[in-house]
């Protein structure tokens, strides 16, 4: 069972009960010479946006100094700023804030200095004051100066975990100090954590992350001054929002960043798991919502799961686990601090005594599928993989060794710190060899009969609860005719017999497991945004597809079960089916049709088996998406707006008739859960639509826009996310335009497709595509009028198109200051509310 969300729900709480220990403000936003600040007071800048005072981050009686949005600003206790880093105090009644010849500093409970501003008195000799500033910034200033002089001493010279608009981040030629952002220790320690940003000291003028301050895992790519963009963050061109500068002179370089918007709340903080990530707040859903991340995948970032002889898993949003025959070296840890100590043996490795023939050796672990760590040593092609094991072996310090025909020999020492699990498109991944002691590769034997015993077990039981079952519904049945679709009968509710209207057909858990072999590996499909989804085989041999959501529901169970009711209802051929569900214990489950041709992406973007689609196919698929959002838009009993449709997310049916899955999760979910998952939102990135990206404002013109998005996949087989990568055009439908503009418009559609297509018939197809990735939401067509103009003979009668949003670069469109997100506030974000036709 997967526990994470649940374990990172009560951390929050935790740490939201930490931070509503209410903060007395003192009313001020200065603190004075002979005033001090202790306890719980607190100084708010003028302009009541962000507070400065201590804080407690985690469970320890651990007290901080630091500046946080103030409530009425960021509901979420968000700490922008750490004074005491590594020194925090136990007593924050009887520590001090003060200032003391000429200095901002900090005593503890103890009296001693823990913190200071660190400036020479000689230079601010005469009183200072420490005064917040309405950009979350506290300066130190002399008292007799006004507030437009240079300040003594500020904190955004100091940055600490994040860097905000206004704030500086790059170098001092003249000291030679470079700017750090750096990580926190983990979620609930502030001290320096491995992972920092800084400003790369070459010619290039970019960023770059670093672990233990010195190995780099990413960059930013160099700043392209006449774009304002860094070459290798492509979401810098959606910068309608952020207003970008370098400034170089020969005194210091460094980049500052602005919103064109001021009532905006934006940051760019980097994270206690080593990502860099510019966050804003949405206040129509009271949450961050995340703009992007760099590296975009959580497991592509340097030794995340801490040491040795860890997994990084990039489909359950980043988390890590131990190899088989290691244990975590943490037994219990917050939150997603699976990550953290890393791994280790269970048993020690015997060192190169190779040759113990008694079986008390070394032998090594088989693990499947990785990508594989970068420190390796090569040796050579000519090899066998037996030599190869022997090598490892017979060396001390080897830890690992992989073989194939193509690298030859691989062999690891000292910690393996960077294996992961590769993503869908990362291929399969390789074999690694792990050494570990003999008595480790045994145990793993060992659990196997318990296990088959509780399989088995599990099976034989499985009879005895039909039975039950059947005499339970024998008598329900006499007592309530219509409430008999339960379980096994669902074999004629999916063949398309009739359907009660007021039921949802209800399945226990062992019935469940049953059917999924309890969720064998071996009967995964994939891994949805909401959880795993396998095969199963219920009774009378029916296939169904059955998805175990991950995430708790935001609402309760019964409203739970309304949604899902209402979500039944919904019955159109592109629509795949809910059959039926199981809520039991803590596990929520949804039981769904299946789909023996998995999902389009599939299809579409795989060299060898997109040919399989001929235009006519693609053409079809077209159209049976355009008609299930049209009718989840528009005629279902219930307005329902997807949010996340994706070529993932078309399952093909045998004959290859697309069925939209995933509608209503949005419902299912409660309106903020899809954002919570800040992955997924970079992860659908190219999917969303502008108003969507900025404001987290969704109405039926965000599935256009997407639709617009897939249909352009569809024609030219190429995926969107792709482009991604590219720094020419930021997306599939940039590139297009391109094309398109230099009359080249049957350059877009797929080589594979290309000489066999109708010709007019695709290039519509191109023109709607266009009209659906309009900036603005009201120049995108309805759902309807898409059908309608596929299903149109007159080509030339379509009217015309603007330029794509996120084609080009941030002159694409005017800034609308009046576009602000309370303007969104109400009358848009509906999804939550039943729409009754
Ligand atoms: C602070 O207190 C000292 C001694 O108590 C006094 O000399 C000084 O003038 C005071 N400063 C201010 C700004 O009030
Ligand atoms: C700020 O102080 C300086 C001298 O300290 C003075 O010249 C300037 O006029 C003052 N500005 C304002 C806005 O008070
Ligand atoms: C400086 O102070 C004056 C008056 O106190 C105020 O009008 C002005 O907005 C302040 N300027 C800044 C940059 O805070
Ligand atoms: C980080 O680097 C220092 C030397 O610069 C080294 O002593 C330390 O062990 C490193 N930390 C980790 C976690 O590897
Ligand atoms: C962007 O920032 C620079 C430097 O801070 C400023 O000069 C420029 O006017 C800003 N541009 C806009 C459009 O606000
Ligand atoms: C660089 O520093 C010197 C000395 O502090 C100063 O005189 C000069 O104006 C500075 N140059 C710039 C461009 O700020
Ligand atoms: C390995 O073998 C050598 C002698 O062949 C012995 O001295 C050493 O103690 C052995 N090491 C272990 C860990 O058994
Ligand atoms: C196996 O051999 C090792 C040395 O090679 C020895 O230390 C150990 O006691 C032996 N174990 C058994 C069960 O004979
Ligand atoms: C689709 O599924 C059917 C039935 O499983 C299979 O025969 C067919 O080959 C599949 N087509 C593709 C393109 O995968």
């Amino acid at each position: 069972m997967n526990t994470k969300p649940n374990s990172k729900f009560v951390f929050s709480v935790i740490l939201l009960c930490a931070f509503l220990e209410s903060h007395v403000s003192i009313a001020a936003d200065t603190i004075k010479e002979n005033h001090s600040l202790s306890g719980d007071q607190t100084i708010v800048s003028a302009g009541g946006m962000f507070e400065l005072g201590f804080f407690k981050p985690g469970q320890l009686s651990n007290y901080y100094i630091g500046i946080w949005y103030s409530k009425q600003v960021v509901s979420e206790s968000t700490v922008v700023w750490v004074a005491n880093r590594e020194i925090p105090v136990s007593d924050r009644f009887s520590s001090v804030l003060s200032i003391l010849d000429g200095n901002l500093v900090l005593f503890n409970e103890a009296k001693t200095l823990v913190w200071s501003t660190d400036l020479n008195s000689a230079t601010s000799s005469g009183s200072v004051q420490a005064v917040l500033l309405d950009s979350g910034n506290l300066v130190l200033r002399a008292g007799s100066s006004n507030n437009t002089s240079e300040p003594l001493w500020q904190s955004f010279d100091h940055p600490t975990h994040t860097w905000l608009p206004g704030g500086r981040l790059g170098f001092n030629k003249i000291t030679d100090h470079a700017q750090l952002l750096t990580s926190w220790k983990n979620l609930e320690d502030p001290a320096p954590g491995l992972y920092s940003l800084k400003l790369s000291l070459d010619e290039s003028n970019s960023y770059i992350l670093q672990w233990n301050r010195s190995k780099q895992y990413w960059t930013s790519g160099s700043w392209d001054e006449s774009s304002h963009i860094f070459n290798l963050v492509p979401e810098m061109r959606l910068n309608y929002i952020f207003n970008y500068s370098y400034v170089t002179n020969e005194n210091e370089s460094y980049f500052t960043y602005s919103l064109y918007d001021p009532r905006r709340v934006s940051r760019c903080s980097i994270s206690a798991l080593g990502q860099i990530q510019q966050l804003t707040w949405l206040d129509s859903s009271k949450q961050w919502n995340l703009f992007w991340a760099k590296p975009r995948q959580q497991c592509d970032v340097y030794a995340v799961c801490g040491g040795s002889f860890s997994s990084c898993n990039p489909t359950s949003s980043g988390s890590c686990k131990c190899l088989k025959g290691f244990k975590p070296n943490r037994q219990r840890d917050w939150d997603l601090q699976i990550y953290s100590g890393g791994c280790s043996r269970k048993t020690s490795v015997q060192c190169g005594n190779a040759t113990s023939t008694n079986g008390t050796g070394d032998g090594f672990l088989e693990i499947h599928r990785q990508l594989l760590p970068e420190n390796k040593q090569q040796y050579g092609y000519a090899l066998s993989i037996k030599s190869c094991r022997s090598i490892c072996l017979n060396e001390c310090h080897c830890t690992a060794y992989a073989y194939d025909s193509i690298d030859g020999c691989s062999i690891w020492h000292g910690d393996i710190l960077n294996l992961r699990e590769p993503e869908e498109n990362d291929g399969y991944g390789r074999t690694i060899y792990i050494r570990a002691a003999a008595s480790d590769i045994k145990k793993k034997r060992l659990i196997k009969p318990s296990l088959v015993i509780a399989i088995v077990s599990i099976f034989t039981g499985l009879p005895l609860v039909i039975f039950g079952y059947y005499l339970w519904k024998k008598t329900l049945g006499r007592k309530r005719e219509h409430r008999n679709r339960y379980g096994v009968t669902i074999n004629k509710l999916a063949a398309g017999g009739e359907r009660n209207d007021a039921e949802l057909p209800i399945f226990g858990l062992r019935a469940i497991i049953a059917a999924t072999n309890n969720f064998a590996e071996a009967n995964k499909l994939g891994e949805g945004g909401f959880g795993p989804v396998y095969k199963g085989i219920l009774a009378e041999n029916q296939e169904v597809a059955i998805k175990r959501l991950s995430k708790k529901s935001g609402q309760g169970q019964q409203e739970f079960m309304n949604e899902l009711k209402l979500i039944a209802k919904l019955q159109h051929t592109n629509l795949v089916r809910l059959l039926g569900c199981c809520i039991e214990d803590e596990e929520m489950i949804l039981i769904y049709e299946y789909m023996p041709n998995r999902s389009l992406d599939k299809l579409l973007f795989d060299a060898s088996e997109k040919t399989e689609l001929d235009w006519g196919g693609r053409f079809r698929i077209i159209e049976g998406i355009a008609q299930g959002v049209l009718y989840i838009h528009k005629y279902s009993r219930l307005k329902i707006i997807h949010r996340d449709l994706k070529a993932s997310n078309i399952l093909l049916d045998g004959a290859l008739n697309p069925k939209i899955s995933d509608f209503g999760m949005a419902r299912i979910f409660g309106i903020n859960q899809i954002e919570a998952n800040t992955n997924r939102v970079v992860g659908t990135y190219g999917y969303m639509s502008p108003e969507y990206a900025r404001y987290g404002h969704f109405s039926e013109k965000l599935d256009v826009f997407s639709f617009g998005v897939l249909l352009l996949e569809i024609v030219s087989g190429k995926k969107n996310a792709a482009f991604y990568r590219f720094e020419h055009s930021p997306t599939l439908a940039g590139w297009a335009w391109e094309l398109w503009k230099d009359g080249r418009g049957m350059e877009v559609i797929d080589e594979s497709v290309r000489e066999t297509c109708r010709l007019d018939e695709a290039l519509k197809c191109i023109h709607i595509g266009f009209l659906c990735v309009q900036e603005a939401p009201a120049d995108r067509p309805t759902m309807s009028s898409v059908i309608l103009m596929l299903q149109g003979t007159d080509s030339t009668s379509l009217p015309p198109f603007k330029e794509p949003a996120f084609s080009t670069h941030r002159n694409s469109t005017p800034v609308r200051s009046s576009q602000t997100p309370t303007i969104f506030s109400h009358n848009t974000v509906t999804i939550s509310l039943p729409e009754g036709r």
